[in-house]
């Protein structure tokens, strides 16, 4: 073993102190996911302060799946995007993206958290889509699209540039590549953000309720938008309200209610016959 490898494993050492609480729930002995499985949650608990925000979420998603997260509001379904995008550190159980564990590094039978650089390097590979657009108001379209390629993965400016204009092209965008965000209505700029977020080539996209956000004329835009990324076989993990575009694209849904899944299965399942009191009580509501 080199000299590097012995000072990475000395800064891995000082870590691991840090992560005995959730390495005490990991079964080591476990293979991880697959590499069907592109999310594999599992028992994975969220502790803020003594509430439990998500209980002990089990969930998979296969590469080319769309699964469709529902439920009332506060039922943790953005905390969980924000674990598999490495943005909220899960207080107990196990998550996989891609076949590694979320925030860690497997070496023999012991955990390892990872440094800010690696976490960082894993999240652009996931492609995240926001109720609200965070565009970067000081670039233009076509700037906030090329921005990650070439800032992030340090890509070659002349093909990031071609990507991004066939990306805005795709999202009916490619007429306002040289226009800031504060000149787009709210449904181009999601738009820009769903161009933007496939441009660093995701593995995985997370929308968290994309149109909820917009005016009822804009919504059926993004929706085909996203249609057309399933039908290519993107995976994709949704929250969404829109339970005819649910029914339509998910291979499964989930319903979540107080930190837990509730329910899950297709959509003819969950959303025509569902098992639960609950699952009835909240569609008859947002249908
Ligand atoms: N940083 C935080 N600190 C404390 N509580 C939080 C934090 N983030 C979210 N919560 C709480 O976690 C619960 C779930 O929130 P969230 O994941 O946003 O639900 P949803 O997206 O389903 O509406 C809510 O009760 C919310 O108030
Ligand atoms: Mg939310």
């Amino acid at each position: 073993m080199t000299d590097a490898a012995d000072v990475a494993d000395a800064a891995d050492a000082a870590d691991a102190a840090d992560v005995a609480d959730v390495a005490a729930t990991i079964d080591l002995t476990k293979p991880a996911a697959g590499p069907a499985e592109i999310v594999r949650a599992e028992k994975v608990k969220v502790r803020f302060g003594r509430t439990d925000v998500l209980c002990g979420i089990d969930l998979t998603v296969r590469a080319g799946e769309v699964c469709c997260l529902i439920g009332p509001s506060g039922s943790g379904k953005t905390t969980f995007l924000r674990c598999v995008n490495h943005l909220q550190r899960i207080s107990a159980g196990r998550l996989w993206v891609s076949g590694e564990l979320v925030g860690y590094r497997q070496r023999g039978e012991r955990l390892y958290e990872l440094k800010e650089s690696e976490v960082a390097r894993r999240r652009a590979g996931i492609g995240m889509v926001f109720q609200r657009f965070n565009l970067f108001p000081h670039l233009t379209v076509l700037g906030n699209v090329v921005e990650a390629p070439i800032r992030v993965r340090r890509e070659r400016k002349a093909e990031v540039r071609e990507r991004a204009m066939d990306l805005l092209g795709r999202v009916g965008m490619a007429s306002f590549a040289d226009a800031y965000p504060g000149r787009l209505s709210g449904g181009q700029q999601q738009r820009v953000a769903i161009a933007r977020a496939l441009a660093m080539r995701p593995e995985l996209m997370l929308f968290d309720e994309p149109t909820s956000a917009l005016d009822p004329e804009l919504v059926g835009d993004i929706l085909d938008i996203m249609r057309g990324l399933a039908a290519d076989g993107m995976t994709m993990l949704v929250v969404t309200h829109e339970i005819g575009f649910a029914r339509d694209v998910a291979d499964q849904i989930v319903f979540m209610d107080g930190g837990a899944v509730v329910e899950h299965g297709p959509p003819a399942a969950v959303l025509d016959d569902p098992s639960h009191e609950r699952t009835r009580s909240f569609l008859s509501k947002v249908r």
